[in-house]
């Protein structure tokens, strides 16, 4: 089959790879109708992620048709339409019964790998590494699900893909964001990043009574996007001081709720942590530049919430710890849960409460996905975010 392969940092190709096929009872084999490119691929593509090899498929927002299932799979057959989540979970263990699907125990098979690097092992990603398992992602004609049983969703008839495809990652990770800020009602909530995953964090702010929505970024069709469909206040970082920004817009008191939808390749103009962020990234020194974090820190009012949706890879430097402590801050982060979400926002999409297809610049085809990939990082062609049909 075709699929879209990674060779290193800025090189990703299409290439005929084995077809997948069952190898475990609880396994379905999936023919991908639709698959987006995710800000978190571009971590890969930009050779952020370690335990990446020559050749590995990406692509973690797959959705399609069920052409195979193992012997344990009694939920699906062949036929059936599904979205399915970018974490892989056995929904049993310690971790799964409560909730914490991207921390399921049991996913990883390279979990000692990851235990080395972080403590202890979050659940096995598709097309994300081998530290996070080294499974074959869903940029591609078909893709091996492992627990199917647990993960996929099953899509009513008559629904398009263009509705549905983001239940696999951006719209529950723009959700979670949201309800890990703890916003409450009436709460002014600042987003940092008009990314696919800012827009959805804007959407779900307002689905917590936020009272106010304050979305930063540079890029002016985000900004607009922002504002138009997300019904928010916008700053652009290139023209504003961004703590000097939202000072004045909250009468000195901070955003109560800040969300930091960037991530480890944030950019800033000119401040001289950033430019030591990317002096050390580019050497190695450290991997991630968390200028995002730190404004984020630097502006929540006390006794607030930051949350943290944005990717973080490696060690972060010159993260202004005392102030959060010192400030009573609430922390939230991680992976999303996305098995958590799956029904109740598809319900959303069901009653008409959202139209995720409002995000979409770009319908290609796989064999697209290449120049995509560039596009995409490099926000050029006013590219938002992109579906590609096998
Ligand atoms: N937690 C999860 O499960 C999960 C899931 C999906 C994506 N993510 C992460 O969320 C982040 C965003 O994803 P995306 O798809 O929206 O990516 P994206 O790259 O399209 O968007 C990032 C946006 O941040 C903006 N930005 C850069 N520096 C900034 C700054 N200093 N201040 C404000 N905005 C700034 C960029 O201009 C861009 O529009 C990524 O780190 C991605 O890895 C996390
Ligand atoms: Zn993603
Ligand atoms: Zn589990």
């Amino acid at each position: 089959m075709k699929a879209l392969c990674w060779y290193g940092t800025n090189d990703v190709r299409i290439d005929t790879v084995p077809d997948p096929n069952i190898r475990e009872p609880r396994d379905a084999v999936v023919k991908i109708t639709a698959t987006a490119i995710c800000g978190s691929d571009l971590h890969l593509y930009d050779g952020f992620m370690p335990t990446m090899e020559k050749g590995d498929v990406l692509g973690h927002e797959p959705m399609g048709e069920v052409v195979e299932v193992g012997s344990a799979v009694t939920n699906l057959k062949p036929g059936d339409r599904v979205v399915v989540p970018f974490a892989i979970a056995c929904g049993s263990c310690y971790f799964c019964q409560k909730g914490l699907f991207s921390l399921c125990d049991t996913s990883n098979p390279n979990a000692e790998v990851a235990r080395k690097v972080m403590g202890q092992s979050p659940a096995g990603l598709f097309g994300y590494s081998h530290m996070l398992g080294g499974f074959p992602g869903g940029q591609a004609e078909y893709l091996r699900v492992p627990f199917a049983d647990v993960g996929p969703l099953k899509i009513p008839a008559g629904m398009p893909d263009d509705k549905v495809l983001f239940l696999s990652d951006i719209f529950p990770t723009g959700y979670m964001a949201a309800e890990n800020a703890e916003i409450e009602p009436g709460d002014t909530v600042a987003i940092w990043g008009c990314g696919p995953v800012g827009q959805f964090a804007i959407q779900s702010a307002w689905m917590f009574h936020a009272g106010r929505v304050i979305a930063i970024d540079r890029v002016p069709e985000r900004l607009t996007m922002a504002q138009a469909q997300g019904k928010a206040e916008t700053i652009n970082f290139e023209d504003h001081d961004v703590y000097d920004r939202l000072m004045a817009m909250t009468g000195g008191r901070g955003p109560d709720r800040c969300i930091d939808a960037v991530g480890a390749e944030a950019h800033a103009t000119g401040s001289f942590d950033a430019v030591l962020d990317k002096a050390k990234a580019a050497v190695y020194l450290g991997t991630d530049r968390p200028h995002v974090l730190r404004e984020a820190i630097m502006c929540c009012r006390k006794g607030g919430t930051v949350s943290i949706p944005g990717v973080y890879i490696g060690f972060l430097d010159k993260v202004p710890f005392g102030a959060a402590m010192n400030k009573g801050l609430t922390m939230k982060m991680g992976q999303t849960h996305v098995h958590r979400y799956l029904k109740p926002l598809l319900q959303k999409v069901e009653a008409g409460e959202i139209d995720p297809s409002f995000v979409i610049t770009h319908r290609l085809t796989l064999d697209d996905a290449p120049g995509a990939y560039q596009t995409f990082r490099d926000k050029q062609d006013g590219c938002i975010k992109v579906v590609l049909k096998p």
